[in-house]
């Protein structure tokens, strides 16, 4: 055979096995039996081996491809992957769904009903391949939803994962060649159970469910590991330049159907709340059979523009909501009380019960809030209680059950009056319904606030976990969480568990976290009430952890969010000399504690604004207001000097006028993103 003969071969080959993995995997319709793909897939093997010029990483041989990985990178989204609203009762739906009415003006509400998969979103980019085809080039998993880990190798290995996609479905789906999908990826429950036998053979823990075994799976470090996981990719977003596909929510289903991604098939276009509970006990009742696993329904505005106008909260879209199915419960037996000691010095009591099943994972711990709740339950060693699975991850002990298979345990349970790490006694203040520990020395505090300091949505220093931390005070290694900085490879190589290799990546982890920034620091001080938001707000407004220092209550409460419970629990920390010696120590060791200030006055100096049309949430006087106090113009008439038309609802000539000048217009939310110092979204 000439090398052209066989090159024709090749792709005809090709293309005829994507097609038959595109009817088995997307389409779940096979035409041909597995022994039939088996025999193309090595006939295909067979001549690229014959012809290993002609290999190209689009093959359907190459799925499996590259070494195990040393790591994964991290690798920056090209927009955040936020996560969604909850709502646990038809009240709620409903409230979202008249809020999403009111925000919504004159502009149309309609919604798309998804399911919500159980499994981890992942990010797949694509780029110009030949022949004006677009290729997957990587697939980042969610991280902290600004950066992910780049898990490429693995996504790789999923055959719903189209690794190329050829022009002509392009074309009609009207993208190019270059642009991002995002979906779930989830493990069948059949791959589920086959994974955990095999792991209980190998003598490995058992996944609790599938979600983490697919997550397990996708972050396996030897792809060909990966490749018979099961996994199944169901894609749900488009985005083309960083922003979303603009033909809605629907016509993005559609798209990705056509571009060949896995689409779950049971979604549908919904107008009223009736009609969205009637998809949510569809959907419920067909839970049990799917094969994979649900949480609950997700509710998406179809129109792009009605999305851009609801906009964003700080970590969700307020287009979406996620619906989660009621609690799923069952009976366990209290076997005992255990008190943890948490970062504040707060006394938890958990409950430790027989094992369970609970919607699908095994329940053996329950969260029982505080000393009150104990008591208003009655709580007995030996009692029997019913136990659900909400929508939270946590499971919670919902009542004590009574019966005649269910006698009433015998042990009575006083909550403790010392402390369980330290023995110092405990104190509730009037009106607080916690027990904490005040000893400033207590282990478990430091043990809780080095896990807080590492953890992902803080400091995220990986590898710093719960078995490094301890062995970590067990040596008297560190002392405090700036401690951390001054850690050394050889301490590292003596604990457990630690061979040079991860001690150094351990510190590199550390290291970089150097870089986190002022909003994560602040948070990593354990301020109370001070969370995400309220840190990053704090860090664009002062600019460094000094000027917050400094900043009296008044100039605290300037900044949005901040109210006088917060104001004064930021003046007791850096009050006390310890949290200061902290910050000093920090600041000694190299973390920054800066942040880049946000322009008050002048960001929008030398740049004029005409006004037009209604915009949706401020008059035209209140925009105006708004522009000059931060160093804009504005002007009644559109010219050549014209830096942005602001155009609202039944914008008239002047619209018409600044398209003529190819003058940039923007919506409301340009504008608001421009006074914040940001760049406009168009
Ligand atoms: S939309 C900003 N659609 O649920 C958009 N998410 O609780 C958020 N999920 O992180 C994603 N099925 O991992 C969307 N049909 C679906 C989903 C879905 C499952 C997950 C997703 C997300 C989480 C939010």
């Amino acid at each position: 055979m000439t090398e052209r003969d066989a090159a024709k071969k090749i792709e005809k080959l090709r293309n005829e096995i994507r097609r038959h993995e595109h009817l088995y995997y997307v389409l779940d319709a096979p035409e041909i039996s597995d022994a039939e793909y088996d025999a193309l897939m090595n006939e295909l093997k067979k001549l690229e081996a014959a012809n290993p010029a002609l290999v190209t990483p689009d093959s359907p041989t190459q799925r499996v491809g590259g070494k195990p990985a040393e790591g994964f990178k991290k690798a920056q989204h090209s927009r955040p992957m936020l996560s969604l609203d909850n709502a646990y009762s038809q009240e709620e739906l409903a409230d979202w769904d008249r809020r999403v009415h009111e925000l919504a003006g004159n502009l149309p509400v309609e919604y798309t009903a998804e399911l919500k998969l159980d499994g981890l979103s992942v990010a797949l980019l694509y780029q110009p391949g030949p022949n004006g085809s677009a290729q997957l080039s990587s697939g980042l998993t969610r991280g902290d939803g600004q950066t992910g880990e780049d898990v490429t190798t693995n996504i790789r290995t999923i055959r719903s994962v189209p690794l190329t996609i050829p022009v002509e479905k392009l074309k009609k789906a009207k993208l190019p060649q270059e642009f991002e999908v995002r979906g779930e990826v989830v493990m069948p429950e059949k791959a589920f159970l086959r994974t955990n036998e095999q792991r209980e053979q190998e003598g490995l823990a058992a996944f609790v469910n599938p979600r983490n075994s697919a997550a397990g799976a996708v972050r396996t470090l030897d792809p060909s590991l990966v490749a018979n996981r099961g996994l199944v990719f169901f894609a749900y977003f488009l985005l083309v330049d960083g922003e979303y596909f603009a033909a809605g929510q629907t016509a993005t289903l559609d798209a990705l159907t056509a571009l060949g991604f896995r689409v779950n098939p049971h979604r549908e276009r919904v107008r009223t709340v009736e009609e969205m509970l009637k998809f949510i006990n569809d959907a419920e009742t067909r839970r049990a059979s799917l094969g994979y696993e649900i949480d609950g329904v997700v509710l998406k505005v179809n129109g792009h523009a009605t999305q851009q106008r609801l906009g964003y909260t700080g970590r969700a879209p307020r287009w979406a909501i996620a619906y989660k199915f009621t609690a799923q419960a069952a009976i366990s037996k209290l076997e005992d009380i255990m008190i943890t000691v948490g970062r504040s010095g707060k006394l938890t009591p958990t409950a430790m019960l027989t094992p369970v099943f609970v919607g699908g994972v095994t329940v053996s711990r329950a969260t029982l809030h505080n000393a009150d709740f104990i008591e208003r339950m009655g709580l007995k060693i030996g009692d029997w209680v019913r136990v659900e699975r909400g929508g939270d991850v946590i499971p919670k002990v919902a009542e004590v059950v009574h019966d005649a298979e269910h006698p009433r345990g015998t042990h009575k349970f006083s909550f403790p009056a010392n402390c369980p790490e330290c023995g110092n006694a405990v104190v509730r203040e009037e009106g607080e319904a916690d027990w904490r520990c005040v000893n400033a020395d207590c282990p478990a505090k430091l043990r809780e606030s080095l896990l807080h300091f590492a953890s992902r949505g803080v400091m995220n220093i990986e590898g710093l976990g719960e078995a490094a931390v301890a062995q970590l005070l067990e040596r008297g290694l560190v002392k405090s969480v700036a401690d951390l900085y001054s850690l050394s490879e050889e301490q590292l190589v003596g604990l457990e568990r630690f061979a040079e290799k991860s001690a150094r990546t351990l510190l590199n982890e550390i290291e970089r976290s150097k870089k986190a920034g002022l909003a994560r620091a602040i948070m990593g001080l354990g301020i109370r009430f001070v969370g995400e938001r309220t840190a990053e707000l704090l860090a664009q407004e002062f600019g460094s952890i000094d000027a917050i220092m400094s900043a009296s209550r008044e100039e605290l409460e300037r900044v949005e969010e901040v109210g006088p419970r917060i104001s004064e629990a930021i003046e007791d920390f850096f009050a006390r000399p310890a949290n200061r010696t902290l910050v000093q120590a920090l600041k000694d060791a190299g973390v920054n504690m800066t942040a880049q200030k946000k322009q008050r006055t002048t960001q929008l100096e030398g740049l004029t604004f005409v006004l037009t049309g209604t915009l949706p949430n401020m008059t035209r006087e209140e925009a105006k207001e708004k522009i000059e106090a931060v160093g804009g113009k504005t002007a009644g008439s559109v010219s050549k000097k014209t830096s942005y038309v602001v155009a609202g609802e039944e914008a008239g000539s002047k619209l018409d006028k600044a398209r003529e000048l190819k003058i940039p217009v923007i919506d409301e939310d340009g504008l608001k993103a421009l006074l914040q110092g940001k760049a406009p979204s168009k």
